[in-house]
Order: structure tokens, then C-alpha cells, then sequence
């Protein structure tokens, strides 16, 4: 029944199970039908506007049509981005408890700003942002925020970086803002992630504040670079250190790049969008030597461990600095007693959705031994890629230390980067898997990362037959 709200009409009694019954169904449907789906979009943009466009209709819907309306316009134009054949970008899946969590987090439809706005939805944070801090190896008492991805995990832990050393400084920005403050270096590797400088836009460094510090081959910061840059000034400084480049998905030595940036009194952050997740691997964990010398640490929980979109985290070793940048106060509102955790302290949103549902749910699904061989497996099954492709003669352009692989295809003719850019539209269409191109120190690539839960070797297989299929089509 169309719920109906105006004149003369009262709000009927709502149908929760017919629209909801209609979702559940085409969900299943839709996830059974993964494994033989083609992982990229059926539908053009000309089809889905046709489809999905007209006019706002003036009158209610039933909500059962609509969604089943909905679900059938929209369905050609989805990208199978949660299929085990996905290799696209570092887009990881969603496990089936995160999912069922995340549908429980739209019933409940918690507020997750204040403690008093929904007790459970504070105290899960609390709980996950635990278990999460402990299974990465940071510090006892760090703080957690969290946020919509990546890119607002890097924002937030680079605004409490920003805090500290300017108040170090003598600086208070959150009340005086930037004009007339001392200048904040930021230094960062060649290889960041572009997240960094659009935080730094954000927060009114600029992304011009950017001293870029040399990588090695494989895209990790070189300490001795690190430490002549550093010592070519002085003043406030944040260093930027990454853990999983987005494209090698190598590490930055992160104990001597703390090292050498404390000495100088700089904060270090450290973004591991997807590569802090090897600390759950005993055999992995090595990588991140050190990152608990850092000060702040931003990563994702849609990446790797599977949790659906928006997941993101931050975490501070300065809980004290990371709510004096997050923080808010307003009369209407009613502020956390002691010990009652008011989420908005600690991301940049005021009200947002109760994500950390997801998370926990997520978490204890897979148990800290599940995580380990969900991030060993996909390592696994990024090195298989690579050894089949480079036993077909395709060229492996980086050392696969995690679940990153970038390969380049050479062209009988000689123009290796159209024919590779080629090989990863010819994959795309082909619809077997998903995979995209990058360009790597000047080289073009096609770029596969290996971030699903449900990705098996039989999906490697097929995939790699496809790709060498479109690479010899192209030829
Ligand atoms: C290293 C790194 N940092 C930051 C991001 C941004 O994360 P998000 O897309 O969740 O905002 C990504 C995304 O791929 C990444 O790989």
C-alpha cells in the first residue's frame, strides 16, 4: 500500500514485508547469479537514462513496485563489482554477515553522531575499532573514526596531524584558521595516493604543500630522501607514509621513515587504504614493520575485508589531537557523559549512518584466523595471476609482495602501451572479469588486484584465459 501524507489523508499502515520481500528476493537472485554474471555493465548510458529517467512522477507507488521498478531499470547498468572476478581498482566484496549487517544498519537507521542517539551503534564502534586496532598492531588507547572510505580516513588523520603541529608550533587553527599561521610542509612519496594532496585541498594546505619525497622501483619511499628533504627546512611538518602502493601494492619502510621523521618532530601518517590489512597475516605482517611508530593511520574496511561501501577508518595515536580537529559541541545537542562516545568527535560528519555495524559484523564473521586467510589468500591468488601471465610471455612490471599485479603486453608491431591499453578494454567488454589500466613510471599497464573473499583459483584461471584471449585478439 502507497504510504500517502497531505490533505485529508492519514499516513496508512505501512507494507514492510512487500517492498522488503521484494528486495530480499532480488537479492539473492542477484548474488546467486554472480558467479555466471558478466562482471561488467550490460546497459548504456542512452539505455539507463531511458530506463531510469521521465519526468517525478506526481502520485505515490506502491513501495513494492518500486523497488521491484527500481531494481529491473538499474540491474543492466551494475557492475558485478562484488563477483570473485572483479580485479578492478582495490574493490572488494561484501561477505555475507557485513551484508546482512548493512541491511539491519537501514532498518535501525541510527544517527551515529551521538551516544544518545543510538547507545548500540556507539559502543560497536567502540568494540570493532578495538579489535581492528589490536589486529593491526597500533598502539593501546589510539582513537577511531569512522568514515565514509579512504579518502576521508586520510582527510581526518591528516587534520589531527595538522592540529598537533601547529599547536606544537604555538598555533590554535581550528579557532585562528591558516592566514598568518606558520607553513606546514607535508612531504610525502612520489607514489601517495591522490587522496593525499585532495586532503590537503580540503584542509587548506594546499596541495602545493607537497614536498615530494623519491621512491625506489617499486614505489617506495627512500628514507635517505626523506631525511634530506626533511632537513632542507623547518617548521611544522607532516610526513605522508604508505602502506600498499595502489598500483604495486608495495610498502614504504615505515620504522626508518618513522625514525627519521620523528627525529625531526615531524607527525607521521600512514595510509593503508588496503595495505594495513596485512598485519592480519602472521607471514605478511613483516610489511608493516614499525607502523606503530606512527601517529595516525587511515584505512579501509570496503577494501579488504569485505565490508559494503561506505567503510572507511582512521585511527590516532593523539585521541586528544584527533578530537580537537573532529570535535563538536552544540546547546541543542545532548553530549555523551563520561565514557559515552559521541562518534561525531571523531569523523567529519555530524549525522551519519551507523557503518560500524557492518564492520563488527564483519569482523566476527571471519574471526581474526579468517581475515589472515582472506588477505593470505588473495596474495596467493595475485602471485598465480602473475605466473600464469608471465609463463604466456606477458611482461610482470612489479614484485608481487601482495595482491597487486601489473602486467604490460607487448605488440608484435612495437607500441606496447596501445596495445596494453587495448588488452584492458577488450577484458572489460569481454565480461569475463574486470580489471583496468594505469600507467606505471611511464609505462602502460593493466592493473589487477586481488581484494574479494570469494575470488578462487578457478576465477583466476578464467580470467587469465580471457585476458589472453583479448590480448591475442588485439594483435
Ligand atoms: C592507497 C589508497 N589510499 C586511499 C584510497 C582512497 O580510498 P577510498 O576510495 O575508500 O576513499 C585508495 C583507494 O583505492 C587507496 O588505494
Amino acid at each position: 500500500m502507497a504510504v500517502r501524507v497531505g490533505r485529508g489523508s492519514a499516513v496508512q499502515e505501512p507494507d514492510w514485508k512487500g517492498p522488503l520481500s521484494e528486495a530480499y528476493e532480488r537479492a539473492v537472485r542477484y548474488l546467486e547469479g554472480l558467479p555466471e554474471r558478466p562482471v561488467d555493465s550490460r546497459a548504456d548510458l542512452a539505455e539507463l537514462r531511458a530506463a531510469l529517467g521521465g519526468p517525478l512522477p506526481e502520485e505515490p507507488s506502491e513501495p513494492r513496485e518500486v523497488v521491484a521498478a527500481l531494481a529491473t531499470a538499474a540491474e543492466p547498468g551494475l557492475v558485478a563489482s562484488s563477483s570473485g572476478r572483479f580485479f578492478g581498482f582495490v574493490i572488494g566484496g561484501a561477505t555475507p554477515a557485513a551484508l546482512a549487517a548493512d541491511w539491519l544498519t537501514s532498518v535501525w537507521d541510527q544517527n551515529a553522531g551521538l551516544y544518545v542517539a543510538g547507545p548500540a551503534a556507539s559502543v560497536v564502534e567502540e568494540v570493532a575499532g578495538g579489535w581492528l586496532a589490536e589486529l593491526f598492531g597500533l598502539p593501546a588507547g589510539v582513537s577511531v573514526g569512522f568514515v565514509t572510505g579512504g579518502q576521508m580516513a586520510n582527510f581526518t588523520g591528516l587534520a589531527a596531524a595538522r592540529h598537533e603541529v601547529l599547536r606544537r608550533a604555538g598555533w590554535d587553527v581550528e579557532a585562528d584558521g591558516l592566514v598568518g599561521a606558520p607553513g606546514v610542509r607535508v612531504l610525502a612519496g612520489e607514489g601517495r595516493h591522490d587522496t593525499i594532496d585532495r586532503s590537503l585541498r580540503f584542509l587548506g594546505l594546499g596541495s602545493g604543500a607537497v614536498v615530494p619525497v623519491a621512491m625506489d622501483g617499486q614505489g617506495r619511499m627512500r628514507p635517505d630522501a626523506l631525511r634530506r628533504a626533511l632537513s632542507a627546512g623547518d617548521g611544522p611538518a607532516i610526513v605522508c607514509a604508505q602502506a600498499g602502493n595502489v598500483n604495486t601494492g608495495a610498502f614504504d619502510p615505515l620504522a626508518e621513515v618513522c625514525g627519521v621523521a620523528h627525529q625531526r618532530g615531524a607527525w607521521v601518517h600512514v595510509d593503508g587504504a588496503f595495505g594495513l590489512w596485512a598485519a592480519a597475516s602472521p607471514r605478511l605482517r613483516p610489511l608493516l614493520a614499525g607502523v606503530e611508530l606512527a601517529d595516525s593511520w587511515a584505512t579501509d574496511a570496503h577494501k579488504w575485508l569485505n565490508v559494503p561501501y561506505d567503510s572507511g577508518l582512521v585511527f590516532c595515536g593523539h585521541p586528544e589531537a584527533h578530537r580537537a580537529a573532529m570535535g563538536v559541541r552544540a546547546a541543542y545537542l545532548v553530549h555523551g557523559a563520561a565514557g559515552e562516545r559521541d562518534e561525531m568527535d571523531y569523523n567529519p560528519e555530524f549525522s551519519r549512518r551507523a557503518r560500524g555495524f557492518a564492520v563488527y559484523a564483519g569482523l566476527l564473521g571471519l574471526g581474526r584466523s579468517g581475515v589472515a586467510a582472506l588477505v593470505e589468500r588473495s596474495c596467493a591468488l595475485a602471485r598465480r595471476f602473475a605466473e600464469r601471465l608471465a609463463a604466456e610471455g606477458v611482461e610482470v612490471l612489479n614484485e608481487v609482495v601482495l595482491n597487486q599485479v601489473l602486467v604490460r603486453f607487448h605488440a608484435a608491431g612495437g607500441d606496447h602501451d596501445a596495445h596494453t591499453r587495448r588488452v584492458a578494454e577488450l577484458v572489460r567488454q569481454d565480461g569475463t572479469c574486470w580489471m583496468s589500466g594505469t600507467t606505471w613510471r611511464g609505462q602502460a599497464a593493466l592493473r589487477i588486484s586481488v581484494s574479494n573473499w570469494s575470488t578462487d583459483e578457478a576465477d583466476v584461471d578464467r580470467s587469465v584465459a580471457a585476458i589472453l584471449r583479448c590480448a591475442a585478439e588485439d594483435r
